[in-house]
Formats: C-alpha cells, sequence, structure tokens
C-alpha cells in the first residue's frame, strides 16, 4: 500500500505515529488527564515559601547541592509527568505513540514560555545537540566567518569546529581577573572584532568557567550595528543554557538570532531535553538539517519522492528518531513548575543566594572572587580561587562536610557553586564557612 502524504498526515501507519510523535506535529491542546495530573500536583505543593520549592525536588537532604545545576534532578511534578507517559507507552507503545500530537505540544508550550512561535524551535536533547545542528547548518560564503570568544564551553568550540566554518576568537574580558569585567569593556572589545566578513557571533550567555554574564542587551547592540555598520546582517548566536531557568529569558526583542540550551540544568526539566530556537529570519540561513527529521512534512515529503523541505523551521531541523518520549512530553511540565514559581521571583531568588555568596566569600581571606559580584554581569554560577588550595582539594574538603561543588571543566580551574532552588541561605552559610576552614588550613 503506498502510504501517500495525506494519509501520513492523517496518522495513517507506524511511521506516521513516530513523526507525530516525535513532538513536532501539529498537536495544540494538552487532554484532560495531563490537566488533572497537573492539577493533582498543584494541590498537592506549596510553593509560596521557598522550603516548599525545596520539598518538591527529590534531592538528598543530607547534603547541601552547589552542583545540582550540572544535570537537575527532576522536580516531583515533573517526575509525575514522566512516569504517567511511561506507563502509557510502555502499555502500548505503538498506539500512545500514534495519538501523541494530540496529547501534548511540547514545541507549543516551549514557545509560551521563551515567545515565538512553536514552528521556530527545534527540540533536540541537550545544549551540545543543538549548538552541533546549528552550526553545522550556518551558511557562509566564500571567505566569510564565525567570531567565537575564548570563554566558551567545549559544546561551542568543538560544533564550531566540526562545523568547518572559518572561526576568529574574541577575548571580552581578561580571563585572569574576570571579577573586573565591565559591561563597557565587553561591548567594546565585541565590536572591534566584528569584521565585514563576520555573518555571525557564537557567544555563550553565561560563562560556565568564570561565572560571568555576558550583558546581553549591550551584545545584541553591538552585533545589531556592526551588521548596519558592514552592510550584512550578523546572527546572534547563543549557548544560554545557564541563562536558562536562571534568569527571566524572552526571547522575541532581545536581539537574539539563535539560542541553544539544554532543559535540564537551571529549568529543572526532564534530563535530556534541549531547544535550538531560531527567529524566522535567522532560520533561513540554516536550512541543512544534521539529522534526518520526522516530521510530518518530512517524513512526507520522502513518500512522495520529493526532498524534505525547510519549513516549518522548527520541525524540520528538529532530529528524528525515535525519543525517549516520556521525557520529552514532560518538558511542558517543567515550564508549568516554573510559572508557578514565578519566573522573575526564582531569578531574583538565586540572585540574592548568588549575592550572599560572593559578599561572603569576598570577606574570607585567601579567597579571590572570579565571579563578578555585579548582578548584571552574572547569574547563578560563582567561582573563586583559594590562594594555595587545588580546586579539586577543596571540592574534596566541601564533599567531606557534604557540600556538593565542582571545578570548572576548563584549562583555568576554579571551585564553583550553582545557587539554584536547591540551596538555601543555610547552605550558602556552610559554603562560606567551610571554604575559609580550607583556606585557613590549606
Ligand atoms: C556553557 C555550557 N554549554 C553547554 C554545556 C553542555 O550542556 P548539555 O549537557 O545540555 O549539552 C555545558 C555544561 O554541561 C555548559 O557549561
Amino acid at each position: 500500500m503506498a502510504l501517500t502524504r495525506r494519509k501520513l498526515l492523517a496518522g495513517g501507519a507506524a511511521a506516521a505515529g513516530a513523526a507525530v510523535a516525535a513532538g513536532c506535529g501539529g498537536g495544540r491542546t494538552a487532554t484532560t488527564a495531563t490537566a488533572t495530573a497537573q492539577r493533582d500536583a498543584r494541590a498537592a505543593e506549596d510553593l509560596s515559601m521557598w522550603a516548599g520549592v525545596r520539598a518538591e525536588l527529590p534531592l538528598d537532604p543530607k547534603l547541601r547541592h552547589f552542583a545540582a545545576f550540572l544535570l537537575a534532578p527532576h522536580p516531583r511534578p515533573v517526575q509525575a509527568e514522566i512516569e504517567r507517559h511511561r506507563r502509557l507507552l510502555d502499555a502500548d507503545p505503538e498506539g500512545y505513540l500514534r495519538a501523541a500530537d494530540q496529547r501534548v505540544d511540547v514545541a507549543g508550550a516551549a514557545a509560551r514560555y521563551l515567545g515565538g512561535g512553536r514552528d521556530d524551535i527545534a527540540l533536540t536533547t541537550s545544549t551540545t545537540m543543538g549548538l552541533a545542528i546549528l552550526y553545522r547548518a550556518l551558511r557562509l560564503g566564500p571567505g566569510e566567518e564565525i567570531l567565537s570568544s575564548v570563554h566558551d564551553h567545549f559544546a561551542t568550540d568543538e560544533a564550531l569546529r566540526l562545523s568547518g566554518g572559518r572561526v576568529r576568537r574574541v577575548r571580552l574580558y581578561d580571563t585572569r581577573d574576570p571579577a573586573r569585567a565591565s559591561a563597557d569593556e565587553i561591548a567594546s572589545r565585541l565590536a572591534q572584532a566584528i569584521g565585514p566578513r563576520t555573518r555571525a557571533v557564537a557567544l555563550t550567555w553565561v560563562h560556565s568557567g568564570t561565572g560571568v554574564k555576558l550583558p546581553m542587551d549591550e551584545v545584541a547592540a553591538v552585533v545589531r550595528t556592526a551588521g548596519e555598520h558592514h552592510g550584512a546582517k550578523v546572527l546572534l548566536c547563543v549557548d544560554g543554557v545557564h541563562a536558562f531557568g536562571a534568569e527571566d529569558v524572552r526571547l522575541p526583542g532581545a536581539g537574539i538570532d539563535f539560542f541553544a540550551a539544554g532543559c535540564h540544568k537551571w529549568l529543572m526539566g526532564p534530563r535530556g531535553t534541549g531547544v535550538l530556537w531560531g527567529t524566522p529570519g535567522a532560520w533561513r540561513r540554516a536550512e541543512r538539517p544534521l539529522i534526518p527529521s520526522f516530521a510530518n512534512a518530512s517524513y512526507g515529503a520522502w513518500i512522495e519522492g520529493l526532498v524534505p523541505p525547510p519549513d516549518p523551521p522548527g520541525p524540520a531541523m528538529t532530529p528524528g528518531g525515535f525519543q525517549a518520549y516520556e521525557h520529552r512530553w514532560a518538558l511542558p511540565a517543567a515550564f508549568a513548575f516554573q510559572e508557578r514559581i514565578g519566573r522573575e521571583r526564582a531569578a531574583a531568588r538565586l540572585r540574592a543566594l548568588a549575592a550572599r555568596l560572593k559578599a561572603g566569600l569576598a570577606e574570607v581571606r585567601g579567597v579571590r572572587l572570579v565571579t563578578p559580584r555585579d548582578p548584571g554581569l552574572s547569574a547563578g554560577l560563582v567561582c573563586a580561587d583559594i590562594a594555595g588550595v587545588d580546586p579539586g582539594k577543596a571540592v574534596q574538603a566541601l564533599a567531606a562536610k557534604r557540600i556538593s561543588a565542582t571545578v570548572t571543566p576548563y584549562a583555568q580551574r576554579h571551585l564553583r557553586f550553582g545557587c539554584g532552588l536547591a540551596v538555601d541561605e543555610d547552605d550558602v552559610d556552610a559554603a562560606v564557612a567551610n571554604v575559609a576552614r580550607t583556606a585557613r588550613t590549606g
């Protein structure tokens, strides 16, 4: 039987089920079952106090969790959604998959959270996947280049290298003393570095090696002005993973053209979920999927012997293949959880905890803050050095006191704390006291 595009779109075969279930089809409404589950979770939770928020996280209460941002715990309502989908998927994999599109619109939920349209968003499994898809797809003419920085994570550096594109890097602040970075310095160094051949700027919003947060409004203004000056639009491409859920990120109008982020860090979404967001105009310059999409339009075109179209771009750029769907379908529950906490309220909480930690560490003899004190130049990450103490040894000393922290995974190593909703003031004070002890005793 020939499976026509029309039949595929009508969900006439297992292949159609797979395409639709990839979470990039056209469904819009959550079912009553989803709504009921969310209502039940809401009834049980009390997010009015931070202890109530913390109670929704299944973390070991004996530890102080300054590393929970790295790979987030699943908050209770997210876990409940994963479990619900897993049970139903296990019971009838094909049937549950086939009807998925009518039940949950993951890209639509992401678009409501970030802004823009659902078709602007490709669903990924991580920041790294989003960056790889983006930089591989970006179209550059002969002699054109991408400008990046020396502050980015391995994921950006390596995705750029693998893309084969021409890349130049700029230093936006003194890496020997990031705490002294300033918005003016970052903006002027970037402005000077953008040249007539620059077609994209690839940056990281919050640097996980130093905790420096780029002043995104200023950065976006510089990129826009440079493009106007040189007579060619320059795309601003951002690894936003340490801003997503740590800051109140709202995209259209922010001057960002592409935003890649995993949802499994500060947002506390299901592990193995991510988004790659682009403006409709930006997608026109990055239309080459790395992995075949299972979206209706792509799969249907193939069945008809046609080349899959680039539109709509989000679905066309969403990697196909069967996925850990129970995680992907639970992503709307993570957005809903953040909304119930309050996005600006959560961001303010993180700023307050980070400010308390920085103020405490700044008072400790032998400790040097790496992250700027200015909340305009920092988010939830706080990095520091202890004179004469290797950061790895400092992490071990903290672990002995049940304080979980990390070392920055970069050539320049620092002690790093994540001030997220998994910690409170008492945790922060305990971290400061223990760093002080390590600084005294070496
Ligand atoms: C700045 C930055 N980008 C990307 C990543 C990788 O994120 P993901 O696991 O979502 O690919 C990390 C750390 O894990 C990071 O610090």
